[in-house]
């Protein structure tokens, strides 16, 4: 069977770093809440640039990595829940700025799911041998779905972007598995308003007059420490492959201490687990991409490296992939 690889990553990223300090000028927190309910010291903001912009330069580092021309990829695939725009889409727009003519572009709706669902099915597309060369991303300008009175969301999330090229594998190197899920029933927990209805024939809604992120925190909490592991521990075990197999794991940022928690649950050294977050906080869809990313080029990832990518949050979903670099 055809397999699927990551030939080459890429991020992107707001040039603005807003601290936990720049926070507590206008928000009743602090710093010291932050980072010990957290882990999260500052993150991104894009105080200047576009997502489009964010997303091409992600981009561009991914195809020169992996040696890759835009007239060669046959699919983009843009993960995100805060488009420039709703049309164009994400993945269209950024067709436009590549000049990846014979792509084939949609985006994909999976909250910090996202880049996990996006890069299975870019998986599902060369396993299948529908596409050859497959550009995925995902991409937050998250900035602009928060209450920036709210302390309990705002001081979470971050702007950015991640990128991977996907290719076929000439070896046994790739994406060896997935596992993804969804509970729509649990979906209130994390949810974002949408534009009430208004046509000629239908009365006027009464609606929010700005739409911002809503979250239980602790019930997210709950949901990700739970289901993560689980997720994990399916992949594993379906792989024929266990614990100390694994080089490195590669989750959400959503939260150190879900992380930790979840190394204990696995009974994995943490030591296993990447973590960017106090550099980055909560990117939802572009915060998998972004760590893998700086794993590669920092070396921490290396050629031949067992990883597991897991992503988890709004719908609620959740993804995981084991994946031979
Ligand atoms: N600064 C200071 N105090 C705060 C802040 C803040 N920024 N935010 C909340 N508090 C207060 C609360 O008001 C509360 O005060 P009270 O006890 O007087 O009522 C107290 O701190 C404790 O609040 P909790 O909500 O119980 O704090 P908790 O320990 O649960 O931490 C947090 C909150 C960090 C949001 C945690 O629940 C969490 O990380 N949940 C998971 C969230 C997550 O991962 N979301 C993203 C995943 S999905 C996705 O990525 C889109």
């Amino acid at each position: 069977m055809t397999r699927a690889k990551i030939l080459g990553t890429g991020r992107g990223l707001p040039e603005r770093v807003v601290t936990n300090d720049d926070l507590a000028e206008f928000l009743d927190t602090s710093d010291t809440w932050i980072r010990e309910r957290t882990g999260i010291c500052q993150r991104r903001i894009a105080a200047k640039e576009t997502l489009l912009e964010l997303c091409e330069e992600a981009a561009r580092q991914a195809m020169d990595q992996s040696g890759v021309e835009a007239g060669e990829l046959d699919m983009i695939i843009a993960a995100t829940l805060t488009a420039d725009h709703p049309l164009p889409n994400l993945s269209s727009s950024l067709q436009r700025v590549l000049g990846a003519d014979n792509a084939v572009c949609f985006d994909l709706s999976a909250a910090c799911s996202g880049f996990i669902f996006a890069l299975t099915t870019a998986q599902m597309y060369i396993q299948s041998g529908h596409a050859k060369k497959v550009l995925v991303l995902g991409g937050e300008i998250l900035s602009k779905i928060m209450d920036w009175t709210d302390r309990s969301t705002c001081i979470l999330f971050g702007d950015g972007a991640g990128a991977a090229v996907v290719g076929v594998s000439e070896n046994e190197e790739g994406i060896l598995a997935a596992d993804l899920g969804s509970n729509g029933k649990k979906g209130g927990v994390l949810s974002l308003p949408g534009r009430p209805v208004e046509n000629p024939f239908r009365p006027a809604e009464k609606g929010p007059e700005k739409c911002y992120v809503h979250m239980e925190g602790q019930e997210v909490f709950k949901f990700a420490v739970s289901q993560v592991p689980a997720s994990i521990r399916k992949l594993l075990e379906e792989s024929g492959k266990s614990i100390d197999d694994v080089d490195c794991f590669v989750l959400h940022q959503a939260n150190l201490r879900i992380i930790r928690s979840a190394a204990k649950r696995l009974k994995a050294p943490e030591e296993k687990f990447f973590i960017n977050m106090e550099r980055y906080g909560n990117t939802s869809a572009a915060s998998v991409p972004i760590a893998l990313d700086e794993g590669i080029r920092s070396g921490r990832i290396k050629k031949g490296d067992l990883i597991v990518l897991s992503g988890f949050g709004g719908g609620l979903t959740w993804g995981s992939m084991l994946v031979q670099m």
